[in-house]
C-alpha cells in the first residue's frame, strides 16, 4: 500500500487523448479529455524532467501525425498512437529535474504532451528559455519552430538578393482564420509588404499572381501545395528558387492533388528545395540574436491570439490551449 507521503504527491492531471486515426478535417470528437492523476515526484535516480505545462502549441504538422505511419516520413515524423495523449511543442516550468543542466524553476520549450503535468524522458529535447522579457507564449511561435523555419527557409534556402520578387503564401504564425479580412490590411499597411491578397477571394490564382507579380516571382516560400503551387509555377522567373516548407492544403485530403505545371521548373531553370527546420536547430541562438531585437522594434505590430477551448481559432506568436 502506498504511504501517506506518496498519496499526497498525487495530483489531478487532465490529458487530451488522441482517439483514432483521422480522415478529412479533424473534429473535436477525434480527441477526448481524461482526468487522470500524476505523482509530482520523479523516481529515485531518474534522469527525466517533471514539468508543469504552461502553453501548448497546435501546429499543422500534427495533422500528419494523425494519419497511420507513412514510410515516406522517414525519421521526420512518428505518428500518434490511438489511445495515447497528443504530443506537441509547448512551454513548461520545471518542477523537478534529474538532468544535470536543467534545474527546478527553469522555464523550457520543446516537445511535451497535451496534459497539465508531464514527465519528459528525453530532456535533451528541451531548450532553456533565457530571454524572459518577452511573453512566454512567443516560445510556441515566433521565437521557436515557426520563427526559425521562416528564418532558415528564407535566408538559407531561398538565398534572397536585393531587388528580387518574393512570394510567401499561407501567412501562418501571425494571424488566425477569424482575422482573414484584416490580414491583408495588416500585411500591407502595418507590416510594410508591397502587396497582399486573400486566397479565399481569388477564383483564378494564376490571374491573381500575374496581377500582383507582373514581372514574375524570383523566390517562392512554399507552404500550401496543390493548386497554389501549380499557379506559382506558371509565374516563376528564370533561375527562381522555391523553398518547400510545407503543403497545408494537402493535409486534410486523403489523396494528394496532382500538380500539372512541373515542366516550368525546366523552362525557367528553377531550383526547388525541400527543407525541415530540424536541420537548422544549430542556428537557433543566431536566430534569437536576430529576432529578439526585431521583436523590440516591432512588438506593437505583433498580434497575439489565444485559444482556451472557446472554439476561437488562434495563431502564433502564442498559441495557447
Ligand atoms: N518544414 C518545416 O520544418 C516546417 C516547420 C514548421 C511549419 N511548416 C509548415 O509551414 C506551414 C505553415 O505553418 P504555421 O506553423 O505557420 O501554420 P499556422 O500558424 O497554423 O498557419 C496556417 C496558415 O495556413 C493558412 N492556410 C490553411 N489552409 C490553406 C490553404 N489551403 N491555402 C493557403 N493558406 C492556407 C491559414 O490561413 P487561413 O486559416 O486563413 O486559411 C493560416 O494562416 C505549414 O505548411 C507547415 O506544415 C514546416
Amino acid at each position: 500500500m502506498a504511504g501517506s507521503g506518496e498519496q499526497e504527491a498525487l495530483v489531478g492531471n487532465k490529458q487530451v487523448i488522441f482517439k483514432d486515426f483521422v480522415s478529412g478535417f479533424p473534429k473535436e470528437s477525434d480527441m477526448f479529455v481524461t482526468n487522470g492523476t500524476v505523482k509530482l515526484k520523479l523516481p529515485e535516480g531518474s534522469r527525466a524532467v517533471l514539468v508543469k505545462n504552461l502553453y501548448l502549441s497546435c501546429d499543422p504538422y500534427m495533422r500528419n501525425l494523425m494519419k497511420p505511419q507513412d514510410a515516406n516520413y522517414g525519421s521526420l515524423f512518428t505518428c500518434y498512437t490511438p489511445g495515447s495523449p497528443v504530443s506537441g511543442s509547448g512551454v513548461a516550468k520545471v518542477l523537478e529535474s534529474g538532468h544535470p543542466d536543467i534545474k527546478e524553476g527553469d522555464l523550457v520549450w520543446g516537445v511535451t504532451t497535451w496534459e497539465e503535468y508531464s514527465v519528459i524522458k528525453a530532456p535533451e529535447t528541451l531548450t532553456k528559455i533565457r530571454h524572459t522579457d518577452v511573453p512566454f507564449s512567443y516560445y510556441t511561435g515566433i521565437l521557436v519552430v515557426p520563427g526559425l523555419t521562416a528564418y532558415a527557409g528564407f535566408y538559407e534556402v531561398c538565398s534572397p538578393k536585393k531587388g528580387e520578387y518574393v512570394c510567401v503564401l499561407c501567412s501562418g504564425c501571425c494571424w488566425s482564420a477569424c482575422w482573414a479580412i484584416h490580414k491583408v490590411d495588416l500585411l500591407k499597411n502595418k507590416l510594410g509588404f508591397d502587396e497582399a491578397f486573400n486566397y479565399k477571394e481569388e477564383h483564378d490564382l494564376n490571374e491573381a499572381l500575374k496581377r500582383y507579380f507582373p514581372e514574375g516571382i524570383d523566390i517562392y516560400f512554399e507552404n500550401v501545395g496543390g493548386k497554389m503551387l501549380d499557379a506559382v509555377l506558371l509565374n516563376m522567373r528564370i533561375h527562381g528558387r522555391i523553398a518547400v516548407c510545407g503543403m497545408i492544403s494537402q493535409y486534410n485530403i486523403d489523396k494528394p492533388e496532382g500538380v500539372s505545371n512541373l515542366m516550368n521548373i525546366v523552362y525557367k531553370r528553377v531550383r526547388v528545395e525541400g527543407f525541415a527546420v530540424l536541420d537548422y536547430l544549430h542556428q537557433y541562438s543566431k536566430f534569437l540574436d536576430t529576432v529578439i531585437p526585431l521583436h523590440q522594434r516591432w512588438k506593437d505590430n505583433i498580434c497575439r491570439g489565444y485559444c482556451r477551448g472557446s472554439g476561437e481559432r488562434s495563431c502564433c506568436p502564442g498559441r495557447t490551449l
